[in-house]
This record gives structure tokens, sequence and C-alpha cells, in this order.
């Protein structure tokens, strides 16, 4: 079936969130990509902590927060002008090489992003990418103040775009985002730029793609 609508995860599936490697560096040289995948690892792990104690703060928090705990673990020194840095580096993630090429290919769908960021991180972030001309509708979790993957948070496009979620073509490609969308009951697209396994938790994305680019010739596009 051909989704009415489509609806874009955004770190991780259009902003490249390994991005800051190259600040982190400069800082602390050689310990970039270590760091990088800390932080993401702890950020997506404070999120679904925050969710589960009903503690809602919004992401650019929860980013610094994570940023500072894997710091410590991993002994580097981290000041008031790394973060400064590094958070800056945060509103300025570039988007995966095929991503603007793909969204004007999918021009004729109403497009979406629904993204744990708040829209003081995604605002910046669209704007330095060159996506904000690109879609329509940013829907944050920060109207629900909770965070994927609650079903309160899908709903978002639901009532935005007032469809059923089955017409609502959802992409991501964080494995764990994909497998909540679908158990919500979106039509999910799985971008596994990785080769990852799927993720066990009972639900299986409707299709599962290498790159963004294969996206509008299994959408009819
Ligand atoms: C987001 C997270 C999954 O953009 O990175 O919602």
């Amino acid at each position: 079936m051909r989704p009415a609508a489509l609806v874009f995860d955004a770190y991780g599936t259009l902003f490249d969130v390994h991005a800051v490697v190259a600040v982190a560096d400069e800082l602390w040289p050689g310990r970039g990509s270590e760091l990088s995948r800390a932080w993401r690892a702890k950020q997506l792990e404070y999120t679904w902590l925050r969710a589960l104690m009903d503690r809602y703060e919004d992401f650019a928090a929860v980013t610094e927060a994570a940023l500072r705990h894997s710091c410590a673990a991993l002994a580097l020194d981290l000041g008031p002008v790394h973060i400064a840095r590094l958070m800056d580096a945060y509103r300025r993630l570039t988007p995966f090489p095929d991503v603007a090429a793909t969204l004007d290919r999918l021009k004729a769908f109403r497009l979406a992003i629904l993204s744990n960021g708040s829209p003081a991180m995604l605002e910046p972030a669209m704007f330095n990418a060159g996506l904000d001309g690109r879609i329509r509708d940013v829907l944050s979790v920060d109207a629900v103040r909770t965070y994927k993957p609650s079903p309160r948070v899908y709903r978002l496009a639901v009532d935005r775009l007032g469809l059923p979620a089955k017409a609502i073509g959802f992409v991501s490609s964080n494995g764990w985002d994909a497998a909540g969308a679908k158990a919500f009951g979106f039509t999910v697209f799985w971008i596994n730029r990785n080769g990852a396994p799927l993720e066990e938790l009972g639900v299986r994305p409707d299709h599962v793609i290498e790159t963004l680019a294969d996206l509008p010739a299994l959408v009819g596009a």
C-alpha cells in the first residue's frame, strides 16, 4: 500500500549524530568516536529512563547530561567550553548524503519529522542542514513530555496528519524506534545502514532498506 504521508525520525535517520566525532577529536585527539558512541548510547538510555520515571526533561538537557556522564565514564576532562562546542555541533549535524535529494524525490507526499528533539534543537539543525524548506511538519515529543517509543509520541503524527496509523509510512534508522512505530501501527520502513540484526521485540518493520535513497522507488515516487 502506498502511504498517504511519510514521517521521518530525525537523529540517526536524517542527521548523522556521529558528525560530532570531528569536534570531539579536536578536543580529545583520538577519542572522538569512542566518545560519540558512548554519548549517543547514554542519551538514548536517559530518554528511556526519564520516560519510565515520568521525569521529562527536554532533549537538549538529556543530551548534555549524557555528555557529562560519558566524559566522566571515559575520564575525559570536560569544561564549559567543551560542552558549548559539542552542543553547538549537535545543532549543526550534517545530514546523511542522500537526504536532500531523496526528500526532493518525495515531494508528492506530505512529509513530517517526529523526533525526540525539542523544537529549539530541531529548528537550527534543520536550518543548518538545509532541510527546513523540504519538510512541512516538525513534531516534537516535547508536546507530550515523554520519549519514543511511547505510543503517546507516535500518536502525535496521527493527530497532526489526520490519518490512520497504517496509512502513515514511518521511516527510521533506529531499529528500536522502527519497532516502537510498528507496535503502534504505522507502516514502517527501517533504514538499516549498517546491516544490524532485527530487534527481538516481537514486531517486524514492513520494509527494510539499506539507504534512504531506496525509499522513493518503494513508495512509488
Ligand atoms: C529521534 C531520536 C530517535 O530523533 O534520535 O527521535
